[in-house]
Formats: C-alpha cells, structure tokens, sequence
C-alpha cells in the first residue's frame, strides 16, 4: 500500500473552559485512528486549537475582569495535564485568535466575495436586519442574553431563543417583557447590516447537494443532512424550504476577527461571527505548524493526495458538512475528505453530566486518583463504532471490561509466561512452537487484516472484540497445556519452553493490534519483548525477554467510587451572601449614615424599566419622597403599598433615566444576581412609625 499523507482534527473546543470527558472521549477516538495510521506508516498530522471567539467568551471574561486575550491563554494554559495524562498525541494545537487565523479568515472571506460574475458572483450579500440592542452596554444581544416571558406558557425568565418550560420556540422578538440578561435594560429594535453567505445560491446548494450525498458521510449523517435541502425550521417555529442564507457578521464590540474593508473611521465595526472563524482554525493550526517545521503551507496543501477528516461530535454537522465545505470550495480551496461524527458521551446510564453535582466524571480527578488512562482508552475503544450513536460510561461495565478483559484475558497472558521464561531458560525463547503452538500464531497473524480494516472503518468495538476473541483462544491453549503442570517435571522442560515461547509471541502481537488503543503499555511491551510495536507490519519473533515488570493493574471498586463521590464543598473561603463583609468603619462613620422609618404611601411600575419599581415614601418630614428601587422581580406594586420600611434618608438625590431618585430603600440580596437568590425589601418590627431613626 502507498503511503497516505492525512490531515487529521478534532473540533475545536471553546476556550470557556477546561475539558471535559465528553471532550476526551472525541480525543480518546481521533488519536486511536491517528496512531492506527502511522503504524500502517502513514504520515499524519494531527491538530487541535482552542476555539476563542465570540459573545459568550467576551462576556465571561468582562466578569471575570480580565481582556478576552487573558481569559482564553488562562484556559490554554490549562490544556496539557489533560493530553499528556490520556496520552493525546496532537502535533500541534494553537488557537483561533493566533494571526495566522486572522489571515486565512480574512483571505477565504476575500475569494467568496470577489468571485467575478463571469464565475457566478460573488457569494457575499449585505442585508439590513433588526436585532435586539442593549441601551445599557451598548451592544446587539445575542439571542441567549435576551430573557423574558415566554409567549406560549408565561413562564418568567426563559431565553430568547425557546422555553424550558413548555419547550416552545420562538423568536426573541416574540418574549413578553424582554430585559437583556447583561444589563437587565428593556432591549431596543436596532437596525444594523450584516453580512450573508448565500448558502441558498443555486450554485451552493447543487455543490453540496453532491458533497453530502455522494456516499462519504456515515449513512445516518447524510439522511439527516438530506432533509435540510426540502425544509427547515426557523427560530420563531415556521418552516421554510431549502437552505437559508447563513448571517456570518456581528456587531462591535465583540472578540473576534475584523471583516476587511469595514471599518468606520478605522474603527472596527464589523466582525465574523464566530463560526465563520472557528473551522478556519483548524488551517491555521496546520500553518503553524508547517511554519514552525519550515515547511510551505501552500505546498502542502496543493498535493492533491492529501486527504483531510474532521471527528466531530453530533451537534456541529450543519457547520461542517454545509458551511464549511461550501466557504473551502467556492474559495477555491480545498474541502474535506470526510466528516466523521461521533454521538455523546453519558455518564451512568445518561445522567446528565453536571460539574456542580458531580455526577460526571471528571478527567482530571480520574488521573489525579492514579487510575490508568489507558482503562478509559481501552474502554472508550471497545463501546465506540463509526455511527453516530450516544456512548454510555457505566461504572460497573468499565470494571468489568478492564479486569476481566483486558487484564484477565490479555496482560495475564504475559504474566503467566514470563515467569518460567526468566528462571527456567535465561530470558531465551525458542522459535519452535509445536503443531498446535504455530497453528495459533497463524490464527492470530491471519486476523490481523480484519483487526487493521475495523480501526480504519472507527469500528474499535469489533476491533477490540476481535483481539479479545484472540486472547480467548490463547487463553484455552494455556488451560489445556498448564505450564504451571509442565514445570513441575523437568522432563517436560522443552515442552514448557515451547509453549511460554508461544505465549509471549501471541501476546506481542496483541500488544500490537492494541497499540494505538494502548500506547503506553505497548511500549512496555517493546522494552520487555525487544519487539518493535510502532509498525503494524512487523514480522519476526521475540528472542529474548526483560524480566517480567507489572504491565497493568486493576481497577478497584474504591477508586470509582472515589471517582463519581459528588466533591466534597471545601469553602477555603467563607463570603457570607457572595461579598466579604466590608471593611471596619467607627461608630461615627456609621452615624453619618441616616436611615429612617418610612411608610410606602404609594408604588407604581416603571414604565421602560424591568427591574424598577417607583415608590413614594413618607419619612415624616411633612413631604413625600420619590425613590425607585430595583426591586420589581419580587414584589407587585399592590404588595408594597402601606407597609413600612427602611430608607436610608440622607443619601444625595440621584437623577436616574425615568426621574430623581431622593434616597434609597434597604434591601438584602446575594452579591451575584444569578444566584436567582431574590432581593427583600427590609419590614421593621410592628411599633416603628415613619421618620423614626435607626440608630
Ligand atoms: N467550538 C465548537 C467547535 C468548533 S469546531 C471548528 C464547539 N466546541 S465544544 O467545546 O462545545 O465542543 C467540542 C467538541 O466536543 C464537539 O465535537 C462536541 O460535539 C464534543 N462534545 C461536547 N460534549 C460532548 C459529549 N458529552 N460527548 C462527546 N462529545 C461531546 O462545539
Ligand atoms: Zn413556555
């Protein structure tokens, strides 16, 4: 066979966070069929990068008070314990705010939108639309920074894209009293231009018409795909036909990369969505590297043997099998070869992964717990097949395949033999097997073409099953010729020898089919066997071994349980309500503060306002006050209306957006509003009478 030069990626994983098994499991997968190709002496190259852009990003890292650069280094900064510990072998891994990122998304973006009209024009439109803006922040909300009623159910605080109580879809348009999430202003219709892909050109749709269906995509894949060429679901639940033009532009301010040519008094105005920029990534990474091993990018890329495949998890094929081969191809570059698309992982029968309950499996304690990753590797392999089929996790499976399996039947089969090997014959095997020893080894050697086409196919479950049906023979071989029996004879020793000879045979070449599952212990293996495990076609026997050295212990019901016990709450610091309590102040700093005793003689909605309610307040100075307070998620108007409360009357007037405010009203809340913790207007006890003074 020819050698194959493969670009291989996964996809590419939102700097918001670090990786969790789900990201490990597409990983885990990638890296088993990377390490299958260079054994079949294929050259590869595997890359990852963190995915950076976008509203979600820019918005966690305002909180967390840090520029989104900071934010999204912080998150890379933390990726490697997770590659190294499940032997993740990536080439390279960059990030989608690198230049070279910038550059190529700019330059694709150039050659959709200068296509000459003798070729069809360009494929770039500019449309006007009204989006919802925040007054408060300045900036168009992203359909999950949109809040309110839905219109269906009147269920208060749903997204703006649907309910999570009634599961209605919708516009945000559509929510009754809609508040932006980042402000909680009443969001304003603003128009604005954006920038199109005309995914809906007859010369796209014919394009992918045959790129997703010309037999590449998994079976299941491609009949998913099929149906978004007669209809499609819009956001407010209707349905249109055929593909839809894709919105590739936001608004400033947003991180992300600049559209060319858009800037407004050289200020950037216009940015790629996130997705236009994010796959893009997966060339820039591969320019990195090429550049930093001295190699031409373009070079590269014009070999037309080169083939390129993505693994990717359900959720993201619209981008990958529409968007992006369509953005490669009409910018006359080249599209991917496959798209390989994995179902979910879920934990203990799908139970929702949850990093707050703990009821998922986090990566970083499986390793920090000493369990071996190659377990979760081997694991992994053997429930994973090329549909896009959801994978369970489950606790007591995972032992029962780890000890039972791969120890029981497969290491053992080394640790049975060595022994008599090392203390009987030096370390020295022979090569004569007996009749029945060599017919094994044929059996084992004519498998090896089925084993190498099921990791090809991404069947690691048949591939697994398969070598475990190996073992089993082997295994039926040990009970019927006991050499623990032969050795007790020293009449039997040349039939000892041929047999542990044997067995150290098969299990080198196990060891083999299992070591781009197994790398680590593969390497093992060459140490201990003086075979070499990195290329699938070795041929040869072993001669010689090492002293046997345990290759791999069981796993141990305490470090599961271990494993999913929910963290135990070590608050290394207490703050009380979400804030520390402020810093001391004297009896006098405190006496500069006035609170009185007011009555509530009226309150009234605010009109514009979500969150504010107007009250006029009666302190007993022969007057009322105006004060707004913000205080309208909890209380109707009618509730407050001749209660009395506390205020603190001394405060200077305030003008605000809808009046002045002339003082302000106490109340207890937590210090981050997203606890939905509520806020609680204070009551004094009963006898208090407006204007009294708290002291
Ligand atoms: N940033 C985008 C991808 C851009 S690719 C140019 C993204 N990031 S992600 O972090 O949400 O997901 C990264 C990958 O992890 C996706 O392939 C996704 O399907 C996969 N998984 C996320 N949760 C998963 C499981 N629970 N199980 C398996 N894979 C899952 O999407
Ligand atoms: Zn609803």
């Amino acid at each position: 066979m020819s050698q194959r030069q493969l670009f291989v990626t996964t996809a590419l994983p939102y700097a918001n966070g670090n990786f969790h098994i789900g990201h490990i499991m597409e990983y885990i997968q990638a890296d088993i069929w990377v390490r299958f190709q260079r054994m079949q002496g294929h050259q590869v190259d595997f890359v990852g990068a963190d995915d950076t852009h976008g509203a979600p990003i820019m918005i966690a890292a305002e909180k967390a008070g840090l520029t989104p650069q900071q934010f999204v280094a912080n998150i890379a900064a933390g990726r490697k314990p997770y590659l190294d510990g499940f032997h993740i072998q990536f080439d390279n891994w960059h990030s989608t705010d690198a230049p070279e990122n910038h550059a190529l998304a700019q330059q694709i973006y150039r050659d959709l939108r200068d296509i000459p009209e003798l070729e069809g024009g360009s494929l770039i439109e500019r449309r006007t639309i009204e989006q919802f803006f925040d007054p408060e922040k300045n900036m168009f909300l992203p359909d999950r920074f949109i809040k309110g009623e839905c219109p269906k159910c009147h269920a208060k605080d749903q997204y703006g894209d649907n309910c999570e109580v009634c599961g209605a879809v919708y516009a945000p348009t559509d929510l009754i009293n809609p508040f932006s999430a980042l402000s909680g202003a009443k969001p304003e219709l603003k128009s604005s231009e954006h920038f199109f892909f005309k995914l809906s050109d007859p010369r796209c749709v014919a394009f992918l018409e045959k790129w997703t269906q010309d037999g590449k995509l998994q079976p299941e894949v491609a009949n998913k795909v099929k149906e978004w060429f007669s209809v499609r679901t819009n956001p407010d639940g209707t349905t249109s036909e055929g593909l839809g033009d894709w919105d590739i532009s936001r608004d400033a301010p947003y991180f992300g990369i600049e559209i060319p040519d858009t800037a407004i008094d050289g200020a950037p105005a216009k940015y790629f969505y996130v997705w236009l920029d994010a796959p893009v990534g997966y060339l820039a990474s591969l320019k990195n590297l090429l550049d930093k091993r001295g190699e031409s990018y373009d070079a590269y890329m014009a070999n037309d043997k080169l083939e390129q495949y993505h693994f990717i998890g359900k959720d993201i094929v619209t981008f990958h099998t529409l968007f992006w081969p369509a953005m490669l191809h009409f910018s006359g570059r080249k599209t991917p070869n496959n798209v390989f698309v994995h179902g979910f992982l879920t934990v203990n029968n799908g139970e929702k992964m949850s990093k707050s309950r703990g009821t998922g499996l986090d990566p970083l304690k499986y390793l920090g717990l000493g369990m071996n990753p190659e377990w979760l590797r081997y694991y992994l392999a053997t429930k994973l097949n090329n549909r896009n089929e959801d994978v369970d996790f489950n606790a007591e499976d995972f032992m029962l395949r780890v000890n039972s399996d791969l120890i029981g039947k497969f290491v053992n089969i080394a640790s049975r033999a060595a022994g008599f090997l090392t203390k009987r014959f030096d370390g020295q095997l022979t090569q004569s097997f007996g009749e029945q020893g060599t017919a094994l080894l044929g059996d084992i050697h004519a498998a090896k073409g089925s084993v190498a086409q099921a990791y090809d196919a991404r069947e690691y479950g048949k591939a697994t099953r398969e070598i475990m049906l190996l073992a089993d023979k082997v295994n039926a071989y040990v009970d019927q010729h006991k050499p623990w029996d032969l050795a007790k004879d020293a009449a039997n020793n040349e039939a000892l020898h041929q047999v542990c000879s044997l067995l150290i045979n098969a299990f080198a070449e196990l060891s083999r089919y299992l070591a781009p599952v197994l790398p680590s212990l593969a390497q093992a293996v060459e140490t201990f066997t003086g075979t070499s495990m990195q290329n699938w076609h070795a041929t040869g026997y072993v001669a010689t071994i090492q002293p046997y050295q345990h290759l791999m212990q069981r796993v141990t019901p305490e470090q599961l349980e271990a494993l999913f016990e929910p963290p135990a709450v070590v608050e290394e610091k207490v703050t009380p309500g979400g804030e520390d309590i402020a810093p001391t102040i004297s009896i006098d700093d405190f006496a500069k503060v006035d609170l009185r005793i007011a009555e509530i003689v009226n309150c009234e909605a605010v009109e514009g306002s979500v969150k504010l309610l107007r009250l006029t307040l009666d302190v007993g100075e022969g007057k009322t006050r105006n004060v707004f307070s913000g205080v309208a998620s909890m209380y109707k108007p009618e509730d407050l209306v001749g209660k009395l409360t506390v205020m603190v009357a001394n405060l200077a007037p305030r003008k605000m957006k809808f009046g002045v405010s002339e003082g302000m009203v106490l109340a207890a809340s937590h210090a981050d509003d997203k606890t939905d913790a509520g806020i609680y207007v204070l009551h004094p006890w009963p006898g208090a009478k407006p204007g009294m003074r708290i002291h």
